[in-house]
């Protein structure tokens, strides 16, 4: 019998965040205020941001300790397991070993509470009495609404009304946690109004939620903001991820040829991938790859150039992929990946060379996540699913050119709210 888990004790789960902001071979350019076209001064972030979220974001310190109330809620659920999928490889007949880091074993079924909890914690340390967001699928609102009640924070959560409308029991799980849920655009704000008025049929996107959150937090005292990606200190935090992969594919006696993750704003691939880049640094030979969306290909088709991480351009500017921040992605079911633009810092690593990017048609994940359910029996969720069809497409190579690989890639997160997107792809009707 193979050994196909590779176990961690609590006391494994890593003690700090990887920064990759201290090791870049060449810095990211920096953001800017779209005022005056200058880089912007961090503490003009501190109406919507704590101060030591500001600090994180710019910081070039490696390893950034994790604090210990934020250890402790992280106990519920990590180290979260690494397997070694021999099934899917058995009916892929590939040499290659395919590994997975599984995140969906989250309360919330994502990796998102890694940043949802360590954002809840430094908020509620600086005496803030709520958190606003935005949510796309619902997996990041979910885990804030969690990560709310360990640090007592009040949470209310702008969704992507077709996501609102598509997976209407993440709503439920939010409104369970005891958070607030709205659908958006809603009239609740101006840009909201705006929008509605423009476009009533809009099916809403991430960057619309994204604005109507910073209004909000923007015109509060005590209620901030938080995002649930793109961002360098939502990439840091998910580090947790990678640096337990390193430990597990240490007991595993591999060591990756390839990193892969799903890439909506770059969070989950940032936080298996970077502290693998730290070891590329150290000049180890290691490929990477984010997978997205064909219908919202902001990696592969985007430009590169600084734009709002929003719609009403409240953000400041970044250096991104994008596809403008008006672009309104085709209402796919990998809602967590219809994000118009990529966190600043893949796409900085995109731009040097230093990672790779592929885009997946819906109906060639779906292909892939079934083979997934019906050989390791996980249900992939839709966005985790652009990282299965990778990593399938690798262990394919592998076996034609006949050579072992090992394919480590994350699952981001399981589908079982997901099933009206299952439903639409086995009856046939998925477009
Ligand atoms: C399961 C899952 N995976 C991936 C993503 C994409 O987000 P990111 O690129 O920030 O990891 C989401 C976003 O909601 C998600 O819910």
């Amino acid at each position: 019998m193979k050994e196909i888990k590779f176990p961690l004790r609590d006391r494994d789960i890593p003690r700090y965040f990887y920064n990759i902001l201290g090791d870049l071979p060449k810095p990211p350019a920096p953001p800017l205020d779209p005022r005056t076209q200058q880089p912007i001064d961090p503490s003009a972030l501190s109406a919507i941001f704590p101060h030591a979220l500001i600090e994180q974001e710019v910081s070039g310190q490696s390893e950034i300790p994790i604090p210990e109330p934020v250890l402790e809620a992280y106990t519920l659920y990590r180290p979260t397991p690494l397997v070694r999928a021999v099934r899917l490889e058995q009916a892929l007949k590939t040499p290659a070993h395919i590994y997975f880091k599984n995140e969906a074993v989250s309360p919330t079924g994502s990796h998102k509470p890694n940043t949802a909890i360590a954002q809840a914690y430094y908020n509620a340390q600086e005496g803030v009495r709520g958190l606003v967001t935005e949510t796309g699928a619902g997996q990041w609102g979910s885990a804030l609404a969690l990560a709310g009640i360990f640090f007592g924070l009040e949470i209310t959560v702008y969704m992507v009304k077709i996501s609102f409308e598509q997976k209407p029991y993440r709503k439920s799980m939010i409104q369970a946690y005891g958070a607030q849920v709205f659908s958006s655009p809603t009239d609740r704000t101006a840009i909201g109004r705006k929008i509605r008025a423009e476009q009533p049929d809009t099916p809403g996107s991430l960057g619309i939620a994204i604005s109507e959150a910073i209004e909000i937090a923007a015109g509060s005292k005590d209620v901030n903001y938080a995002l649930g990606s793109v961002l360098n200190h939502v990439l840091l935090h998910q580090t947790v991820i990678g640096l337990e992969a390193q430990k597990q594919m240490a007991l595993a006696g591999d060591y990756p040829d390839v990193v892969i993750a799903c890439h909506g704003g770059g969070s989950n691939f940032g936080g298996i991938a970077f502290p693998f880049l730290r070891d590329k640094f150290a000049g180890r030979r290691i490929r990477f790859l984010a997978a997205e969306p064909a219908s919202c290909p902001s990696l592969t088709k985007g430009e590169f150039r600084y734009d709002f991480g929003d719609v009403a351009g409240m953000t400041p500017l970044m250096q991104m992929y994008t596809l403008g921040s008006d672009f309104i992605p085709a209402p796919i079911h990998a809602g967590g990946l219809r994000y118009h633009g990529s966190a600043p810092l893949v796409a900085h690593l995109l731009h040097e060379g230093l990672i790779e990017a592929v885009a997946y048609e819906q109906n060639e994940v779906f292909e892939a996540a079934l083979l997934f359910a019906r050989t390791q029996g996980i249900i992939p969720a839709p966005e985790s699913s652009h990282a299965i069809r990778a990593a399938i497409d690798e262990a394919n190579r592998a076996r034609e050119e006949g050579k072992e690989r090992v394919i480590l890639f994350n699952l981001s997160g399981h589908g079982d709210f997901d099933m009206s997107a299952y439903d639409s792809y086995l009856s046939g009707k998925m477009m």
